[in-house]
């Protein structure tokens, strides 16, 4: 039976990177933003068994895994019956499945009387991807706990400090879904987060954060991640500049980075920033892991919606794929709605 008093309803956003991808698990800087695409969990002690997951589109045992996670912390976890409804589109590169390991962390914490926030939310909902056997950083989770409305997050991933940074309201983000599955990105996303330890190993660094362009230079995996870096707190200083041809510049320099540099890009995503820039966006680039999934862009904000729909018929008609565009909302992180 369930016990009303044991209930709680809890929600978690899904993120877009709005610059500084394959970053995070070099301790690198990246700048994220919560957005209006969220992942509602109500969840209720009752007295089965286990943690049982109604949650379409998710793996349960990814499900398990979070309880894994939540147990390594010393939580004792209560049997539980955890219904899962998102609006976050699944596979598709906005951290869904973040959303969801954010969204039943801190369900089940709350029921557990102890409820998880901040950075250890956050970790535990990203040791539970690592316990499902996905090697992420951890960019994707603390954006989805920090999120502030009105606000990019300037992540700093080596010290774990969020700094939030205001969107200027003249400025829309576009995501357009390239219509693309993201079919290699797990096994092409291991391989480049190996070759990033191996070129930190060479040079006797723990990782690439500290590494100089010139120790990079004829490595053009590091040399991505290096230059990146740079661009995100080049971008941050262009928004507090209000500088619009920086930041354009910024967001192409970085597409180009990860797809010459990185070899993370795929025709598709190529023709859809272009699409988007000749159409009037400011700037385009691939945002997430890459091999598929979503291209972010700025834009003035009046003109926003027709430059992602008018770019949606240019990419179609290049590419015979499907794309699905919208304008998101930089939005809140995490939080309890009724307990
Ligand atoms: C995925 C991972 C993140 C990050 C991005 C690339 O979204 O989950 O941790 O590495 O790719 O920036």
């Amino acid at each position: 039976m369930r016990d009303p008093k044991r209930a709680v309803s809890v929600r978690a956003p899904g993120r877009v990177n709005l610059i500084g991808d394959h970053t995070d698990y070099q301790d690198g800087f990246c700048l994220p933003l919560a957005i209006d695409r969220e992942v509602v969990v109500h969840a209720s002690v009752d007295d089965g068994t286990g943690v049982v997951t109604h949650s379409p589109g998710f793996a349960t045992d990814v499900a398990d895994s979070i309880v894994a996670a939540l147990r390594e912390r010393g939580y004792d976890v209560a049997p539980a019956d955890v219904d899962v409804q998102s609006t976050v589109p699944a596979g598709s590169g906005l951290s869904s499945s973040a959303a969801f390991s954010v969204a039943v962390a801190l369900a089940l914490s709350t029921l557990a009387d102890r409820p998880l926030a901040g950075n250890e939310l956050a970790l535990t909902a990203q040791r539970a991807e690592h316990i499902a056997g996905v090697p992420c950083g951890v960019m994707d989770q603390m954006a989805s706990v920090h999120g502030r409305a009105g606000h990019a997050l300037l992540l700093d991933c080596r010290s774990l400090d969020v700094r939030p940074v205001p969107l200027p309201p003249d400025l829309a983000i576009v995501v357009v879904h390239s219509g693309l599955p993201r079919a290699l990105a797990g096994s092409a996303y291991a391989e480049r987060r190996a070759a990033c330890e191996a070129a930190a190993r060479r040079l006797g660094l723990a990782t690439l954060r500290d590494a100089s362009l010139a120790q990079v230079a004829d490595d053009p995996f590091a040399r991505h991640v290096v230059s990146e870096n740079a661009r995100v707190l080049r971008f941050v200083d262009a928004l507090e500049r209000r500088d619009t041809g920086e930041l354009g510049a910024l967001l192409d320099a970085s597409h180009e980075s990860l797809a010459r540099d990185f070899q993370v890009s795929t025709p598709e995503l190529d023709v859809l920033c272009e699409a988007l820039r000749a159409e009037g966006a400011i700037g385009a680039r691939l945002t997430g892991a890459g091999f598929g999934g979503c291209v972010v862009a700025l834009a003035p904000t009046a003109d926003a919606p027709s430059i992602a729909a008018q770019a949606a018929d240019r990419y179609r008609a290049a590419t015979h794929r499907e794309p699905n565009a919208f304008v998101v909302a930089a939005s809140d992180g995490a939080s309890i709605l009724e307990h």
